[in-house]
């Protein structure tokens, strides 16, 4: 019977596969110090982050859901990508293969290690959308805009200063609409067009790996087992153990930040 953390038979898949798929996952991130905002202890201020993070409350008040975007934005600023992004990087920038990274995180950490080809299914926090026109920019600025400069502590405003006018919210250079963050809240669909260029990468990929999430959890549960079913290797970097379920052929466990440099050390 196999291993499923035989290094050694990873490597030899690993050195002749010339199409990696790489699905990332919120481990990779905290791994960098960024918290997930999500389940428990996932709060800002008094508010569960899934309150915030909705179409709903950015029409009732834009500029709190403005102020909780901007603290995101702002907090990841302060944070650096690990040797898990670098390493996976790096492999790209060898140009030796095709790498491609599918990522449900929303920190552009594997941009800032050096990562071209990122397909980011649940938008960029470093990206407005805008209300009006549609139109999706790229936006590092800090802060974004003048009127929320030192607002978004996460700690309960008592009382809670006034609300942004919306006319001081970011606004679209183009038609002056209101901008908002180009992410997936809930209650909203993925992106057709970002669904379709991930599918077409798992169909042509030679090798998955899961890196910080499990292939049994979202988001690589939607797309680990169609690359399972066509009998490309698998292979999971996570802390969890390993689920029970043999459609995955590798699975290597510990902090990514250690486990994925060492799989991606080519010699
Ligand atoms: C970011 O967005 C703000 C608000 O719309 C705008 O004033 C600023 O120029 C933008 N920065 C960049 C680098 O595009
Ligand atoms: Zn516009």
């Amino acid at each position: 019977m196999s291993r499923q953390d035989d290094m050694p038979a990873f490597k030899e898949i690993f050195k002749a596969a010339k199409h990696v798929v790489v699905l990332s996952g919120a481990g990779i991130s905290a791994e960098s110090g960024i918290p997930t905002f999500r389940g428990s202890g996932g709060f800002w201020r008094s508010y569960k982050s899934q309150d915030l993070a909705t179409f709903g409350a950015f029409r009732r008040d834009p500029s709190l859901v403005w102020e909780f975007y901007h603290y995101r934005r702002e907090l990841v600023l302060t944070k650096k990508p690990n040797p898990a992004h670098h390493s996976v990087a790096e492999l790209e920038a060898r140009g030796d293969r095709k790498v491609t990274v599918i990522t449900q995180n929303i920190d552009g950490l594997h941009q800032s290690a050096g990562s071209k080809n990122v397909i980011e299914l649940h938008g960029s926090l470093f990206k407005t959308r805008c209300l009006s026109c549609g139109q999706v920019q790229e936006n590092r600025s800090s802060p974004i805009c003048p009127a929320l400069h030192g607002r978004g502590a996460p700690e309960l405003e008592t009382p809670r200063r006034d609300c942004i006018p919306e006319d001081k919210l970011p606004r679209c250079s183009d038609c002056s609409g209101l901008l908002r963050p180009h992410v997936v809240w809930f209650g909203e669909n993925l992106d057709k067009q970002v669904l379709d260029r991930a599918g077409e990468e798992l169909e042509q990929c030679d090798l998955c790996l899961v890196i910080g999430t499990s292939s049994v959890v979202y988001p690589a549960a939607m797309f680990a087992p169609q690359v399972a079913e066509r009998g490309v290797p698998v292979a999971e970097f996570n802390m969890e153990p390993t689920p029970a379920s043999h459609q995955f052929t590798f699975h290597f466990e510990g902090p990514c930040g250690t486990t994925v440099p060492e799989a991606l050390k080519l010699d």
